[in-house]
């Protein structure tokens, strides 16, 4: 007899955003008139085409395959010398940031690889998630084993909340007990909240006098403008001896539909065997990638090194740029309907209180009903997000400012 993993049964529901579909998708079948001028704002998917630099690396890649001399076939699974080079030095060295180039592991997504990480670390870890927090971390933790059953309001015995609110700015802060591996989104996916340097150094303090691994999402590190705002957890001192960090393409290249992303797994990181001996993570993730995966396909890894050229960059920023235009407009159309807003500034997603005594899904059935439009429930992300609901600036600007007019012509 084969058995299941019976961790996938205590998972809730489906995963958010397929959830979401399914009701937008019921929704447009039974009103098509209103399906027409749907605009979707939940989940964070890239609108505008792939940089120009892109486009030019991927024709040139695909020409190379056509030729004997230039064909590639399996690269190295941890990503090919060149690309990594690239990351290394333009995203941390050029920034006074100590990272080697054989500490960059690409791979074909932060998602896959916030999940992934858990093959290398050990079971009886005490995980401190915050509450509201992008889904996948916390259901690869069920999906390993790493909790017990969830209860009547959604949270999983075994793990460690850490409550987003607007007390602490949606910005969680170390627990006063003892926990072993931290998840920290900066900026912030679902609020858009923003961790400050003191409050990063309060982490790194408490992660390296614990012993414990933060797992640092950065994958919206280049939307912040704001000089003061740490983009990696490698500009706090001591992060590279207690942190990973994840990084993606797919907010600031466009790159969703492309697939390519890094994590940085410091050699000086280690951890604890069963029996207490330190030991670096490093050998741990290159064995895993090796093992299980690849790598990106060639072409792919050429176009993210175009991200890194001169032109790339300004490209980069030209989308980036576009998109927190959007998040303004966003956030005062919310305003001026009446909402309280957070986020959006040095983050794409705009964090909305909905007005008194309507929940999430009733604000998301109603904003999709009466005003066309799909944003995500705050409880989707967990039980502090109940009361909110995220709107997402990945659009083009058209939709943003009709998205700006129908919030604000909505009647509650
Ligand atoms: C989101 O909407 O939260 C993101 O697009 C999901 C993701 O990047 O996987």
């Amino acid at each position: 007899m084969a058995y299941l993993n019976d961790n996938y049964l205590k998972l809730k529901a489906g995963y958010l955003f397929p959830e979401i579909g399914r009701r937008v998708k019921t929704f447009c079948d039974t009103n098509p008139a209103a399906a027409l001028r749907l605009i979707r704002c939940g989940i964070g998917d890239v609108t505008e085409p792939l940089p120009a630099a892109v486009i030019a690396a991927l024709h040139k890649a695909v020409d190379e395959m056509g030729l004997r001399e230039s064909f590639k076939g399996y690269g190295p699974e941890q990503g090919y010398d060149w690309l990594r080079h690239a990351i290394a030095k333009k995203d941390f060295r050029d920034r006074g940031l100590d990272v080697a180039d054989d500490e960059i592991f690409v791979s074909d997504g932060s998602k896959c690889d916030c999940g992934n990480i858990l093959d290398i670390l050990g079971h009886q870890n005490r995980i401190a998630i915050s509450d509201p927090v992008y889904p996948v971390y916390l259901d690869t933790n069920v999906m390993a084993g790493h909790t017990g059953e969830a209860d009547e309001t959604g949270a999983y015995a075994g793990i460690h909340y850490l409550p987003c609110t607007a007390q602490n700015g949606f910005v969680p802060e170390p627990p006063s007990g003892k926990v072993d591996v931290i998840y920290l989104c900066s900026p912030n996916n679902p609020t858009g909240a923003v961790a400050t340097r003191a409050q990063l150094e309060d982490w790194v303090r408490y992660a390296l006098a614990n012993q414990a691994i933060i797992l640092f999402d950065a994958a919206y590190e280049a939307y912040i403008t704001d000089p003061a705002i740490p983009r990696s957890i490698y500009e706090i001192p001591g992060a590279r001896d207690c942190a990973i960090e994840f990084r993606s393409f797919s907010k600031n290249g466009g790159f969703t539909g492309v697939r390519c992303a890094l994590t940085v797994v410091p050699k000086t990181l280690m951890a604890s065997t069963a029996n207490g001996e330190r030991k670096p993570l490093h050998p741990l993730w290159l064995r895993r990638t090796t093992t299980k995966f690849n790598g990106v396909s060639y072409i792919v890894q050429r176009a993210a090194e175009a991200l890194y050229s001169d032109e790339g960059k300004a490209q980069v920023r030209t989308l980036v740029n576009h998109y927190m235009g959007n998040a303004a407009v966003l956030v005062a159309g919310c305003r001026a309907a009446g909402f309280t807003v957070f986020g959006g500034s040095n983050a794409p997603y705009i964090w909305v209180s909905a007005p008194d005594g309507v929940t999430s899904w009733q604000a998301f059935d109603k904003i999709l009903h009466d005003a066309n439009v799909v944003i995500t429930p705050g409880s989707g992300f967990g039980r502090h997000g109940e009361g909110y609901f995220r709107v997402s600036s990945f659009n083009s600007r058209a939709n943003a400012e009709e998205v700006s007019r129908r919030v604000q012509a909505l009647r509650w």
